[in-house]
């Protein structure tokens, strides 16, 4: 490999046979589409992508991607390639109108009367200009934002956008269409015409790494779970139609009942979000998740989601994310007796939480209170429901009978860090460790906690036993309660962390 920074010219040698099968294979990776009539755009990025990576003949490049699954770094270079990251505050200004004067309104007086929570994803946000756009009007209609938990979460497949995201400073292009008071009030002026956003909003918007084709979400683990609204526009409209279905699958289970879902209005459609029910709205393309219909459709008729096959394919975890443990955390636990829980811990495999819940809480047995794993499970159901103080209250009782289950106080910490109680989440995750030392992801959640209270030597520590734990196991083994996130893809993600300088 030259390097990089020399930016040779790839040179183009694609056959078109070649370039049909690498069309497939980053279809199976990524969810992005290109049929033979954009071979021409997917040569194109390929060989960008090449010459992005230092390869000084993309057919090289090409073939080498053809043998293996695709790295990290061939994501990172191929998806800033082939996609297209255009975007800019307030984009599509029906839309925004609708959600200002009517959609986050309506949300915001709901939850006004109960928890002053709201939790908001926008899925595929290029350079952050969608979700700060969010934030910026959540910040005009709650006067009493400091009395909310307010989370809004904004994912991209690309790195290196969502790290313009979280600098948060954009040129005059970011702006076009944008009403014209966004400017004043809430960004800053910077040299060179540039425009950086108020401390203060940044701090609204947590950003991370997560492939929409990739199998890790809904999970408490990259913290997708239990969301009022996801927004993802302008995204679908690049992916196969056979795969649209099981983002939207995907996206169902982590809404909240009554939660829902914005798409861009070109990718609008009645028959492949048949589990959404579309709702009228002017200028917007949306779905609402009907907890009721959810609740109503009996076991008997539920069918496993289809996947797709990639023989070659990874499951990538959210990268920077804050760990927590997943759904299938509480599999972990001693099997017991009873059909009730096993039709629940099925149907919350299946992200059916609201009927998961249901089933256990119809089972008559007092055990259900008693037992452990139940409680346990009740926990993660109220938990991805958005119910955190249920689930709190339901883990605190499973942790009382089984005092020296690590499983269940990684579960605990995880509900805590949720509440935002992260002194506490911390007192539970030493008790894992005390439990389990060689818990790997209370050791990465630890760091990541400490790194959120800037408390970088306790953070570096924690990565390094991460890093320790993680020297002599097998690539492809599975970490415990991660949802999925295998030891080479952890690896992968320390080795793009860049750990901050400043200590407490
Ligand atoms: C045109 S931008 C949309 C930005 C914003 N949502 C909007 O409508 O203005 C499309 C974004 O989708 C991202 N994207 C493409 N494929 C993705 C995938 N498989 N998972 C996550 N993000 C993806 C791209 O990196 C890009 O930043």
């Amino acid at each position: 490999m030259s390097d990089p920074g020399n930016k040779p010219a790839a040179t183009l040698d694609i056959s078109d046979p070649m370039l049909q099968q690498l069309s497939e294979h980053i279809e199976c990776r990524t969810g992005l589409h290109f049929p033979r009539e954009r071979f021409a755009d997917l040569e194109r990025g390929i060989a960008k992508a090449a010459r992005d990576l230092g390869f000084r003949d993309a057919g090289a490049y090409a073939e080498s991607l053809l043998n293996r699954d695709l790295h990290t770094a061939d994501l990172e270079a191929l998806a800033g390639s082939l996609t297209i990251g255009e975007t800019h505050f307030f984009r599509d200004p029906g839309a925004f109108a609708f959600l200002e004067t009517t959609l986050l309104p309506e949300l915001i007086a709901a939850r006004r009367a109960g928890h002053r929570r709201l939790r908001i994803w926008s899925a595929g946000c290029a350079a952050g200009e969608e979700p700060y756009s969010i934030a910026i009007l959540l910040h005009r209609l709650i006067p009493d934002l400091g009395d909310w938990h307010i989370t809004i979460l904004g994912t991209d497949i690309n790195p290196k956008v969502l790290a313009r995201a979280a600098a948060g400073i954009y040129s005059e292009w970011s702006f076009r269409d944008t009403p014209a008071w966004v400017k004043p009030r809430y960004f800053l002026n910077r040299s060179g015409g540039r425009h950086e956003l108020q401390p203060w909003l940044k701090l609204m918007v947590s950003f991370a790494c997560l492939n929409l084709a990739d199998d890790v979400y809904p999970s408490i683990l990259n913290n997708t779970n239990a969301m009022d609204l996801i927004i993802c526009r302008n995204v679908l409209l690049y992916f196969a139609q056979a795969r649209i279905p099981q983002v939207v699958r995907r996206f169902h289970s982590a809404l909240v009942d009554g939660g829902q879902l914005v798409l861009g209005a070109v990718e609008a459609s009645q028959t492949i979000f048949s589990e959404l029910t579309p709702v009228a709205a002017p200028g917007v393309a949306l779905y609402r998740k009907n907890g009721a219909a959810t609740l109503g459709t009996t076991i008997g008729d539920f069918s496993e989601p289809h996947q797709a096959v990639c023989p070659t394919a990874v499951r990538s975890p959210a990268v920077g994310t804050q760990a927590h443990p997943p759904r299938e955390a509480i599999s972990a636990l001693p099997v017991g007796r009873g059909n009730a829980f096993a039709e629940a811990n099925t149907l919350y495999a299946a992200g059916r939480y609201r009927e998961a819940l249901a089933t256990l809480l119809a089972g008559k047995s007092p055990q259900r209170k008693t037992d452990p794993r139940a409680a346990g499970l009740l926990a993660q159901c109220y938990a991805n429901l958005g119910e955190l103080a249920e689930a709190l209250v339901c883990c605190d009782r499973a942790v009382a009978v089984s005092r020296t289950d690590p499983v269940l106080h990684f579960l605990r910490a995880g509900i805590l860090q949720e509440l935002q109680r992260d002194e506490e989440a911390l007192l539970a995750l030493r008790s894992v460790l005390f439990l389990d030392p060689g818990h790997v992801l209370a050791h990465f959640t630890m760091a990541n906690l400490h790194r959120r209270r800037n408390r970088m030597s306790l953070a570096s520590k924690h990565l390094a036993n991460v890093r320790l734990l993680l020297a002599n196991r097998d690539p492809g083994e599975e970490l415990p309660q991660s949802g999925g996130l295998t030891v080479s893809r952890l690896s992968g993600m320390l080795a793009q962390e860049k750990e901050g300088t400043t200590d407490e």
